[in-house]
């Protein structure tokens, strides 16, 4: 995780038929292979956030609601941020950690955009960005107590069906294996370590529980179901 930096210049794209590509296009930051291109961005998100659609979404639903109190969360697996901005739209000051180099890259580039945008700058004004592995990390940068939520969303097999998202996982699995279960328990660990309120994990539906933790409670979809952890007062003991 983290080795490569290959950015490409867009009039002489080298894009390696092994490994992905960063290469910049009008502007953003795109990683690109096989005719496939993905970049961060925030704009996309704008309507989900919208006319009371924001309180739907089961990831702001899983984490507690829209909410005018202040909350953090930390997304251990930060990928995109697409998670983090919806989350951000509902209140959260939001931490992202992010393993992959090309990602971070990725991201940090969306956010830098979004915040020269009038839609977007109010949200990504709460979104900060940590590169490094999030089991190995030792405190969260600007993160004062322990968090409302953990929020992780490490890769699985794909099921997912739209056009966009497939392309977009597709891509990022070239970088990121599946999650294995050590990786998941590790995750695991480190969340319980933050002492948040609650970890909230996004898991293909019918997929079994991250690590083998029980949930307090789920949010079922058709693709995709959130579990919570509510872990109290840190004694969890959820594991298998
Ligand atoms: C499925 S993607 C997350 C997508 C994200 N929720 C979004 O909305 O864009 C999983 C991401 O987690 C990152 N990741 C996996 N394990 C990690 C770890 N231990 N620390 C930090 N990032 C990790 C991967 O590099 C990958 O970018």
């Amino acid at each position: 995780m983290g080795k490569r930096k290959n950015v490409a210049d867009p009039g002489q794209a080298d894009v390696s038929p092994e490994r992905p590509s960063l290469v910049r296009r009008g502007g953003s930051l795109c990683l690109e292979w096989g005719g496939m291109s993905v970049c961060a961005d925030f704009s996309r998100l704008l309507q989900r956030t919208r006319n009371g659609r924001l309180g739907g979404e089961a990831a702001v639903k899983a984490a507690g609601g829209i909410k005018k109190e202040p909350r953090t969360a930390v997304d251990m697996t930060a990928g995109l941020g697409e998670d983090a901005f919806l989350l951000a739209a509902a209140g959260f000051t939001v931490y992202m950690i992010e393993a992959d180099r090309d990602i971070a890259s990725l991201l940090r580039d969306g956010l830098e955009r979004a915040s020269a945008d009038p839609e977007l700058r109010e949200t990504v004004s709460r979104m900060s960005l940590t590169e490094g592995d999030s089991t190995l990390i030792e405190t969260v940068p600007g993160l004062q107590s322990p968090p409302d939520v953990v929020y992780l969303d490490p890769m699985f097999p794909q099921r997912r069906k739209s056009g966009f998202v497939k392309k977009k996982l597709r891509l990022m699995a070239l970088l990121e294996p599946p999650c294995t279960d050590e990786g998941a328990v590790r995750l695991l660990r480190a969340a319980l370590a933050l002492r948040p309120g609650r970890i909230v994990i996004k898991r293909p539906s019918g997929g079994p529980p991250l690590g083998g933790a029980r949930p307090d409670f789920s949010i079922p979809g058709d693709v995709i179901r959130y579990d919570v952890l509510v872990p109290g007062d840190g004694k969890f003991t959820g594991f298998s």
